[in-house]
């Protein structure tokens, strides 16, 4: 793992875009993954700005709410065409996410590991983390062998939701996620995590032991990860010197 502290979210953000920006460049035809919530948004605002060639790029999402309409303002297809495909040259037929009103719940989770699978697999994977360590929707106790599949939120990522829904109420229960064996078959994961609410979940993910009660813990065992933190989102990491140290004495040809 491969982590960048920095002092300020655009900070980190950016070095995340420029990550996104020479794959793109290296591979016109790259497939990303991509994450919803608040991290990502930096992250999509400095993309946009790059006025990167999207023309061929294929993205796969995470995740969506179950029974939520498509067009509802806080669904995820929403989301997406909001923050990113609108102001991007996307081709529409090459954006994937769940469909969370598909009639038969596990035949579309097969077919979307298909269609990954037959994309070619996924070549950067967009992470942000939850308070509690869950990556996509992939909440803690997942497997870690997990497939996309539904899952049922727990009360504390419910409660984490409720300022995009205005009530903990209005949060659907159930979501349909990429898992963890899904995320775990990108050929790099890029995890975002700004803020203090999580410094917690970062440093157990970074430091702590595997273990599926942190399910972000995983990406210890994946080959190539890069995780972008502001300074709040650092602050309970026990080697932050030693990171920042590693990340500024990089050399030339491996800087971002
Ligand atoms: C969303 C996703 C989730 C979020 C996480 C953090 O697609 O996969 O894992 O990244 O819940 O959400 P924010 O960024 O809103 O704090």
């Amino acid at each position: 793992m491969e982590i960048i502290i920095q002092p300020t979210t655009e900070a980190a953000a950016g070095i995340a875009a420029r990550i996104i920006a020479r794959l793109l460049r290296d591979k016109p035809d790259a497939v990303l993954g991509l994450a919803t919530g608040s991290t990502p948004l930096p992250l999509y605002q400095a993309l946009v700005a790059m006025n990167l060639d999207w023309s061929k790029v294929t993205t796969f999402n995470l995740d969506e709410y179950i029974g939520l309409p498509r067009e509802h303002p806080q669904s995820y297809h929403s989301f997406m065409w909001e923050n990113l495909f609108r102001q991007v040259n996307i081709a529409p037929e090459n954006v994937h996410i769940p469909d969370g009103n598909a009639p038969d719940i596990p035949a579309f989770c097969a077919s979307y590991e298909n269609q990954i699978r037959a994309a070619g697999g996924i070549d950067l994977q967009v992470l942000g983390i939850g308070t509690d360590g869950h990556i996509g929707f992939n909440e803690p106790t997942s497997s870690l062998a997990s497939r996309t599949r539904i899952k049922t939120l727990t009360p504390q990522t419910r409660k984490d939701n409720a300022r995009f829904f205005g009530s903990e109420d209005s949060v659907p229960h159930h979501v349909i996620t990429m898992g963890i064996g899904t995320i775990m078959e990108a050929r790099l994961n890029l995890l975002l995590a700004f803020g203090p609410s999580k410094a917690n979940a970062v440093a157990e993910a970074v430091e702590g032991p595997v273990t599926s009660i942190n399910p972000a813990s995983v990406l210890q065992m994946h080959p190539v990860v890069k995780v972008c933190l502001d300074e709040p989102a650092a602050g309970q990491l026990q080697r932050a010197d030693y990171f920042r140290w590693v990340y500024e004495n990089k050399p030339a040809w491996q800087a971002f």
